[in-house]
């Protein structure tokens, strides 16, 4: 079918209480993943292309993987900017079709952040286009420890790991959330469609385990009542179940993925985890067959594997089931079975 816009899907979760997930479009098998997991589970999906895609595969073979499966897909979807770097990308992205664009302007001063933003707005508008803009800063793993500290920390017990990650990271996190008092102007002033908001996340993160801002979600929430955007969700502890299960203590004003989901965030970016669960089906497979020579036997468990985190996370955001029908595109274990 063809591309929808992320207003389409946004502003239905956002009446009623949903999250549509946001995937990564890095490499065909990805995009594979994505688009299986949305057909069986029956869930709207967003196909992004972020910076490191661009410069990896180009922003026309990344555009043309997206609009190639939406066009068979029979579940919607929406082909999107993500953290777009200026004006004239989110025009370059306008004109190659994307159907929602974003403007990340978190380096920016507060004016001219919302001065860019506005811009594109005006021109997306004019052509019935969405926009997302980001609002304070949400920060990367590697801003606050270096490789090889990152390494050492993963060898350790994850609340261990969340313990010292609030020591290193906690205080500057906190002091780039988005702020509240700021919101209803940023979004008065632009005109944008939905609020990538720092509310505690990380980018990059390898391994779910810390928590989100609910006070923070809440008030941004009561200050534009538009669709909120969750960025570096990968790192973000998904239930409470998980949070006991894993012996991760949150404090009361933070909150999972999933409780994050039922009080405003109605997209969810999810790219790590994504890359990490292709490695992993890939990794294994190849380290069963060594001496494996078709790369499509090593590749397809690697799509396999992250197809079915792509499913997990759809079901965490009441997002399966949404959409009526039947699969439309085979599965790949069909399709490549030579
Ligand atoms: O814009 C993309 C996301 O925010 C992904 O973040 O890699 O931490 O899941 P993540
Ligand atoms: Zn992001």
């Amino acid at each position: 079918m063809p591309l929808v816009t992320s207003n389409e899907l946004l502003l239905e979760a956002q009446r009623e209480g949903y999250a549509i997930g946001a995937f990564n479009a890095n490499n065909m098998e990805c995009v594979k993943a994505v688009i299986e997991a949305a057909e069986e589970e029956r869930a709207p999906v967003i196909l992004q292309v972020s910076q490191g895609a661009i410069k990896y595969a180009g922003l026309q073979m990344a555009t043309e993987m997206v609009k190639t499966v939406a066009e068979e897909a029979s579940v919607p979807v929406v082909l999107h900017l993500d953290h777009g770097t200026s004006f004239l990308q989110n025009v370059q992205c306008l004109h190659a079709g994307f159907t929602s664009l974003m403007y990340d302007g978190s380096a920016e001063p507060l004016g001219k952040n919302m001065e860019v933003s506005a811009k594109i707005c005006e021109i997306a508008h004019a052509v019935g286009l969405p926009v997302e803009a980001e609002l304070g800063k949400i920060p990367k793993i590697e801003d606050y420890v270096t490789a090889e500290e990152a390494d050492d920390l993963r060898a350790r017990p994850e609340p261990e790991q969340v313990r010292i990650l609030r020591e290193k990271a906690g205080p500057n996190v906190e002091e780039l959330m988005a702020d509240p008092s700021q919101a209803q102007r940023f979004v008065e002033g632009t005109g944008i469609d939905s609020l990538a908001a720092a509310v505690g996340s990380i980018h990059g993160m390898w391994a779910d385990s810390w928590p989100l801002r609910r006070d923070r979600i809440e008030e941004l929430r009561k200050a534009t009542n538009l669709p909120l955007v969750c960025h570096g969700s990968s790192g973000v502890i998904r239930t409470r179940a998980d949070a006991e299960e894993k012996g991760i203590e949150l404090k009361p004003n933070e909150c999972t993925l999933e409780e994050a989901v039922q009080i405003g965030i109605c997209k969810v970016n999810v790219a790590t985890a994504v890359s990490m669960a292709f490695l992993k089906g890939a990794w294994d497979a190849w380290q069963e067959r060594l001496n494996e020579k078709d790369l499509r036997k090593i590749l397809l468990p690697g799509l396999q594997s992250a197809k079915e985190l792509v499913r997990g996370y759809m079901r965490l955001f009441s997002c399966s089931g949404r959409v009526s029908g039947t699969s439309a595109v085979a599965a790949s274990e069909v399709k490549h079975a030579e």
